[in-house]
């Protein structure tokens, strides 16, 4: 299959948009941009289309797929809403929220990989939900790289995942969030939420609607999610580039350069600050933005993860961020990239 890219970015967007909605109708895959990351969008109504997005990913057929709608109030035609979840949608929907909710039949178990809930969110971006609008389909996707790689943040990522795979891939350029939303569930009697997969909608945040809010253990430590969690994605390997991530937790940055000047052999590279890149004498720093915008070493992280392979590291160097914030979120991918093992000095 010829794998096209149409641009979303000139004067053919609603052409390209009503041509993803006919692949959608039909049953077919496409790319497409969101605010976090790049989806592989197949209609949430057809298992079908869901069997063929495992298959393009590579994915097991365990790990369920986000259903994306148009509107918060859309998930009632496919899941059983609570008034938390109305008030977590007030706030932070359109955007990069995903709810659990439990589900109803019109949703295949494909698309649930089984399970009785079914994951709910209504992206930012304008592409994603006129796409879902055109179609009049939820949309299930999952971010559109091959299974366990960094996820896409770029149509070019996609089409190197994917080429071949899928028809067509919508180009809205580099997402602007760059990491995937944050996934909760709901405690029994909305008694508060607990986040499954941290992202750009962060603890506090969540504590201002919700009162209550526990990070899942499996969150900031991959070997605690055991055979059956809470999300099934917590389980599997993730995020990895070929090269080998070493993840090393260092009071400050002069002490992270200097572990790495005393250990980096062959060729390597090192995830690091703007201003601290100075520091290292040995290896390539791949730029993570300034050291006090969290939100950009987040947005930068999968593409650099991508680009350590293209330059052909055998190791990557990272260094362990805070665990509280946007840089949870940061945190939690580069801990799965690193395999679970962090390196303390
Ligand atoms: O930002 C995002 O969420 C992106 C964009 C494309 O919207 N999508 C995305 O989907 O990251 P995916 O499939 O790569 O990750 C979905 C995660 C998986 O870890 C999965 O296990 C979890 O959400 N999940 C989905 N449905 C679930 C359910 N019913 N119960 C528990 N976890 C669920
Ligand atoms: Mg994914």
């Amino acid at each position: 299959m010829k794998t096209e890219i149409y641009s979303l970015l000139d004067e053919n967007a609603g052409r390209a948009i009503e041509k993803a909605a006919e692949y959608i109708c039909a049953g077919e895959l496409v790319g497409i941009p969101t605010e976090t990351v790049y989806g592989l969008a197949g209609s949430a109504l057809f298992a079908e289309a869901a069997g063929k997005i495992y298959a393009a990913k590579g994915r097991p057929g365990d790990n369920p797929l986000i259903v994306h709608v148009a509107e918060p109030a859309d998930a009632e035609n496919i899941a059983h809403t609570t008034p938390l979840y109305y008030a977590l949608a007030e706030k932070y929907m359109p955007g990069p929220l995903t709810i659990i909710l439990s589900k109803k039949d019109v949703i295949p178990d494909t698309v649930s990989g089984g399970l009785q809930t079914v994951a709910i969110r209504c992206p930012a971006h304008p592409a994603a939900r006129e796409l879902i609008r055109v179609s009049g389909h939820p949309i299930a996707a999952p971010s559109a790289n091959s299974s366990g790689k960094p996820s896409p943040t770029t149509a070019a990522h996609v089409y190197e995942d994917l080429q071949g795979k899928i028809p067509l891939i919508l180009d809205g350029g580099p997402c602007s969030i760059g990491v995937e939303s944050t996934v909760i569930a709901l405690e029994p009697d909305d008694n508060g939420c607990v986040i499954l997969r941290p992202g750009a909608v962060t603890e506090d945040m969540l504590a201002a609607v919700c009162g209550s809010v526990r990070v899942a253990e499996a969150v900031t430590d991959p070997g605690k999610a055991g055979d059956k969690p809470q999300s099934p994605g917590m389980k599997y390997k993730h995020y990895s580039p070929r090269c080998q991530v070493i993840l090393i937790k260092a009071p400050d940055a002069a002490a992270y350069a200097a572990y790495v000047k005393a250990h980096g052999t062959g060729h390597y590279g090192v995830l690091a600050a703007e201003e601290e890149s100075a520091q290292f004498s040995t290896g390539t720093v791949l730029s993570l933005g300034r050291a006090d915008d969290e939100a950009e070493h987040a947005r930068r992280l999968f593409a650099l993860l991508r680009q350590a392979d293209q330059r052909g590291y055998e190791t990557l160097y990272a260094r362990l961020p805070a665990d509280h914030g946007i840089a949870l979120a940061y945190y939690n991918r580069i801990i799965r990239a690193a395999g679970g093992e962090i390196v303390e000095i």
